[in-house]
């Protein structure tokens, strides 16, 4: 089919609409999947377009566009992409779940609200991509400490302690093996640090922890805080926040802290 008879149909084929962005028929229908493109269904099941629809993602008969949509399909796959390294990981940690400390439950919920933290301080797609997964495998590093440690009933020794206080450390390592998890290892390693610097594993104080390490400290503590415990019941949202604000600039950065408390997450 050439393109000149574009003008003329209203109603396209997958592949003819294809060949009119000069993309594939699969990311045709990525886009009808991904909602950003309506399909008008024929009785056999074959996708209709309508050529109107194609003018909205900024196709033209006339124009050389396809540099343009090429860009925008590899944004396009790249973001499906993501979503299914965000479900592999979900499912990965709900495996884990039976372990004390680092339930499926919690990392999901964390990844929740560092992410809404991220987009309130209006991080760039990218950076709120890479929060996203830091704060989804925060805990990761826990896998590597013994079960009896882990799920201890009683009080923990000091050696046991010392032991858990290495899991931001041990997480580094994980995801240092992983290429595209590797611009996350300052992250998890720094996400219980403190802005006054009394934190661990490096003591780093203010500024020079990274801000997707100071971000997924807040959400860390909120979920903390508001999940029921063997020993206690969750703590109100009311009640999280005033302590959030007790800790703004002690544990935690004031600006960041600033917008979590002026942007809460909703109550569920
Ligand atoms: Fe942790």
């Amino acid at each position: 089919m050439k393109k000149n008879n574009l003008k003329e149909k209203e109603l396209l084929s997958a592949r003819e609409a294809a060949i009119a962005l000069n993309v594939t028929p699969q990311t045709i229908k990525n886009y009808i999947y991904a909602g950003r493109l309506k399909s008008l269904k024929t009785p056999g099941g074959q996708h209709r377009i309508r050529r109107s629809d194609l003018n909205s993602l900024g196709f033209s008969p006339d124009n050389k566009n396809g540099e343009v949509m090429e860009q925008d399909d590899l944004s396009l796959l790249f973001n499906q992409l993501f979503q299914n390294y965000l479900e592999a990981i979900k499912v990965l940690l709900t495996s884990f779940d039976h372990r004390e400390g680092i339930t499926a439950g919690h990392a999901i919920r964390v990844a929740e609200y560092a992410s809404l933290l991220g987009k309130n301080l209006k991080l760039p797609e990218k950076q709120l991509q890479n929060l996203q997964l830091a704060a989804l495998l925060h805990d990761v590093g826990k896998l590597e400490i013994s079960d009896n440690v882990m799920s201890k009933a009683g009080k923990l020794t000091s050696e046991e302690s010392l032991m858990i206080k290495e899991h931001p450390k041990l997480g580094e390592k994980i995801v240092d093996e992983v290429n595209f998890l590797k611009p996350l290892r300052g992250f998890i390693r720094h996400h219980h640090e403190r802005y006054d610097g009394k934190g661990y594993p490096d003591g780093l104080s203010g500024e020079s922890i990274e801000l997707e390490a100071r971000i997924i400290a807040i959400a860390d503590a909120f979920d903390f805080m508001k999940s029921d415990l063997p020993y206690r019941r969750g703590v109100p949202m009311d009640a999280c926040i005033r302590e959030i604000k007790k800790c703004s600039g002690t544990q935690f950065d004031p600006q960041v802290a600033k917008v979590f408390i002026n942007h809460p997450p909703r109550e569920s």
